[in-house]
């Protein structure tokens, strides 16, 4: 008599797959947009606010790997990841489709700008993200050194709709209730979502309510100044030039992990033909 999984075993044999981790997690979050947790490798460490490449492989074996910013502060015992679905995307596709056990590649050497160490000293800091973009920033937001290094965070996270800032807006009321962080961020962190498409009760660009005063007017604070405000930016090409004029206009200079300065930005992801 045949054994039967001995013979599937051998019609389809496992490939190995180097620096792969096991997802614990999946939330899906829109039609769009899911997070996922998976193992940590142990020897892995990082600075909230970097990215690393993560994927699976083709097909034929051939790893698809996409840069994606860890959405996990760095104590944390997982990696948590946050991403867009992309319907012919090549990693997206079927990125989209992982469950809790399956396994995905991670290349272990994180880098990014979106760091606080690429900063100067100061007392706000500002997250300013369209989209995916907030993923950064749901490291940043989680770890105690934000909160050390600066008075007041302000996170202005700006989509289309609604849903899609739900991620973001769950992760803070989380972050609120935590027995160990929620004292912390206790008057110091401002979360201020707005829609552009979808008629909410806080609207605009991040651009247009930074410039026209309004985010400083709605949350009681004074308006950017150069000598103790501090900035991150991730968004698309678009918005991060956009937004890198109105920062320059209230005087802040982009600086580097090598050059600490006023802001520093990412591209959240790389658009078509750039
Ligand atoms: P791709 O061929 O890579 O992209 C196809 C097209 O889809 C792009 O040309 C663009 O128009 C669009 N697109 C890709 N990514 C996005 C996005 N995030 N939001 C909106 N449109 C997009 N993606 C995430 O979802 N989460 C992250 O945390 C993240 N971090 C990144 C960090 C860096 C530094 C960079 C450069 C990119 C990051 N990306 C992130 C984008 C990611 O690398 C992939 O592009 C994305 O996963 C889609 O992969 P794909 O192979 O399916 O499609
Ligand atoms: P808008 O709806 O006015 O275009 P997208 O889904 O196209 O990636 O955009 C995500 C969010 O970023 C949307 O709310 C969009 O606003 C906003 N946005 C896109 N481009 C810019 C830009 N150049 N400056 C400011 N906000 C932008």
């Amino acid at each position: 008599m045949t054994d039967q999984s001995t013979v599937t075993e051998a019609a389809a044999p496992v490939r190995p797959m180097p620096d792969a981790q096991t997802v614990t997690a999946v939330t899906h979050w829109t039609d769009r947009l899911f997070s996922f947790r998976v193992t940590r490798p142990q020897s892995l460490r990082f600075r909230s606010g970097e990215f690393v490449m993560i994927g699976l492989p083709d097909d034929a074996g051939k790893p698809i790997l996409r840069a994606y910013s860890i959405a996990s502060p760095n104590w944390d015992e997982e990696l948590e990841f946050y991403s867009i679905k992309v319907p012919d995307g090549p990693l997206t596709s079927r990125l989209q489709h992982i469950a809790v056990g399956d396994r995905i590649i991670l290349r272990p050497k994180p880098v990014g700008t979106l760091v606080l160490d690429a900063l100067l000293p100061g007392k706000r800091l500002w997250f300013l993200a369209t989209g995916t973009g907030i993923a950064p920033f749901a490291s940043l937001m989680r770890d105690p050194e934000t909160y050390e290094k600066f008075e007041q965070v302000i996170m202005m996270h700006t989509c289309r709709e609604a849903a899609e800032l739900e991620y973001g807006r769950q992760l803070v009321e989380n972050l609120r209730d935590d027995p160990l962080i929620g004292e912390m961020v206790e008057g110091k962190l401002h979360y201020y979502p707005t829609t552009t498409r979808e008629q909410t009760d806080r609207m605009g660009r991040i651009t247009d309510n930074l410039a026209s005063g309004k985010v400083f007017a709605d949350l009681g604070l004074p308006p950017m100044d150069a000598g103790h405000d501090r900035a991150m930016v991730c968004g698309s090409l678009a918005f991060n030039l956009d937004v890198k004029a109105v920062l320059e206009g209230f005087g802040l200079n982009e600086g580097a992990n090598s050059e600490p300065r006023e802001y520093v930005v990412e591209k959240a992801f790389v658009g078509d033909g750039i």
